[in-house]
């Protein structure tokens, strides 16, 4: 690979391109004030491809060509901040939805949970040892949770599914015990590795949800928290009626603390607290 020199600026056309183009292919809105920010998310490709400047990048990624490098740029422009046991109320929730299936558990109901957006899955785990804490033996029933993102990077990171120290914050030293395995690694930092029997509940996926959504049968719980944010109004309103249409007449859609449907009755949702919503 040739390493070329990449101090152009990004300049306004190619901005426009490649917002568009992460529009299109994700939802992602990128204002111009974010521009810098793209610069720098970006410049690495650009060394990476060899590319001399932004204008060659926006014109190789729309190109037929371009495919990979169209998930490359959508991984690279997304936000995947995230934590364990994030908006600790949710996993709460989740828990009475667990008591109240019980009883349909036992005699062989199907429970589902989806973590849409799922990042490097710590939502899903998250989940996964909330049910567990609950109910041990949860794989002996018919209970999976579905964690996907469009990200293929942050998939494969949640597969292997191991955090160093700074990413176990929210996780209490007897969840640390109970669900993950401790090893330190040639620096001598700890890393933890989540226990097969919490990643036997989850199956991970690369999914975009502005696309088909492949899955058959409806969920208990959907967490699709701190994704919409960052997609515009009509984007935000064209995935609702998906998620009600995904969704157990019984079940919850859980969003992001900054994220909300402007009028759940329009669509079929009533508010059920702060950020959650139910079937009305
Ligand atoms: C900020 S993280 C949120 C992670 C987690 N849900 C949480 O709240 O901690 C947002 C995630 O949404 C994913 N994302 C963005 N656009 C998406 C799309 N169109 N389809 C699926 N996932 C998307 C990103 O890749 C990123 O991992």
């Amino acid at each position: 690979m040739t390493t070329a020199s990449c101090d152009h600026p990004l300049d306004r056309r190619s901005f426009r391109a490649i917002a568009d183009l992460a529009y299109r292919e994700s939802g992602l809105t990128l204002v111009k004030e974010k521009s810098s920010m793209i610069q720098s998310r970006l410049r690495p490709r650009l060394k990476v491809l060899g590319l001399r400047d932004f204008a060659q990048y926006s014109a190789f990624v729309q190109s037929d060509a371009g495919e990979d490098e169209r998930k490359q740029l959508i991984s690279a422009l997304t936000t995947n901040v995230t934590h364990f046991f994030r908006e600790s109320h949710h996993f709460a929730t989740l828990g009475n939805v667990l008591d109240a299936r019980m009883d349909d558990l036992r005699k062989g109901a199907r429970m589902r949970i989806w973590s849409a957006g799922c990042s490097n899955g710590q939502e899903a785990y998250s989940a996964a040892i909330s049910l567990l804490e609950r109910c041990p033996e949860a794989a002996q029933y018919d209970l999976r949770i579905l964690a996907t993102d469009i990200d293929p990077q942050v998939i494969a990171f949640a597969r292997r599914g191991k955090y160093g120290e700074r990413l176990m914050a929210g996780v209490s030293e007897p969840l640390r015990d109970g669900y993950f395995d401790a090893e330190r690694d040639r620096k001598g930092e700890r890393q933890f590795t989540v226990k097969p029997e919490v990643k036997n509940l989850i199956h991970f996926n690369e999914l975009n949800l502005l696309s088909a959504w492949p899955m058959r049968g409806s969920f208990d719980v959907i967490f699709c928290r701190n994704v919409v944010i960052y997609f515009d109004v009509a984007t935000q309103t064209s995935l609702w009626p998906r998620f009600l249409k995904a969704l157990r007449p019984t079940g919850h859609l859980f969003l992001g603390h900054s994220e909300r449907i402007a009028t759940p009755e329009a669509i079929g949702f009533c508010s059920d607290g702060p950020t959650s919503y139910r079937p009305l």
